[in-house]
């Protein structure tokens, strides 16, 4: 896990031929056509941070909290894709209901992240980085009937709290009280 922390760095922007550039990142303008190093690496965590809990801990828990990131965007995802695909009687009820579990899971998404950064981590964050990491199944990229799209939504939520229940007793073990978060879970229960 030691090998996972690593110090915050201020490198100066690159051109976009590789090249460092003399110009130190300016925060007022954008620059065109020009690429930073990143500032901290994924899977790392910021060293020393003044939160009462040590390195490994933190980093334990960022890694932890981002493949259940992963797995609760997938489902949010999920979601929105059988909310336009729904089809047959039940559209109507279901096409609602669909984009209404979304928006829970757009709020969860969001207090996970956010908890991510605190620890000092950097959250996952893009498509192509949640399908490496996510441990919920692939739809196919077509349209599905009603009870397959019902099934994999039953099965993504299981996996998840499956995966959180252990991940959150982990988490107390190790004395972050914090990443077991019972207000994300009781907005788990009232859906
Ligand atoms: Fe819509």
């Amino acid at each position: 896990m030691k090998d996972q922390i690593m110090e915050v760095k201020t490198d100066p922007i690159t051109e976009a031929n590789g090249k460092l550039s003399s110009e130190h990142f300016q925060h007022k303008q954008p620059r065109l056509g020009k690429r930073s190093h990143e500032l901290q690496n994924f899977g790392g965590v910021m060293k020393r941070l003044r939160i009462g809990l040590s390195d490994n801990v933190r980093s334990q828990s960022v890694l932890e909290l981002n493949r259940i990131l992963a797995d609760s965007m997938m489902l949010r995802d999920l979601y929105k894709k059988h909310h336009w695909q729904v089809s047959g009687i039940t559209f109507y009820e279901l096409h609602l209901l669909f984009d209404k579990h979304y928006e829970e899971q757009v709020g969860l998404v969001d207090a996970l992240a956010e908890r991510i950064q605190i620890l000092g981590g950097v959250s996952v964050a893009v498509p192509q980085d949640v399908a490496e990491m996510t441990r919920i199944l692939r739809p196919p990229k077509g349209r599905e009937a009603v009870p397959v799209q019902l099934s994999r939504l039953l099965e993504a939520h299981e996996t998840i709290l499956i995966q959180s229940r252990a991940a959150a007793a982990r988490a107390v073990e190790r004395g972050d009280d914090g990443a077991n978060d019972s207000s994300i879970r009781s907005k788990e229960v009232k859906k």
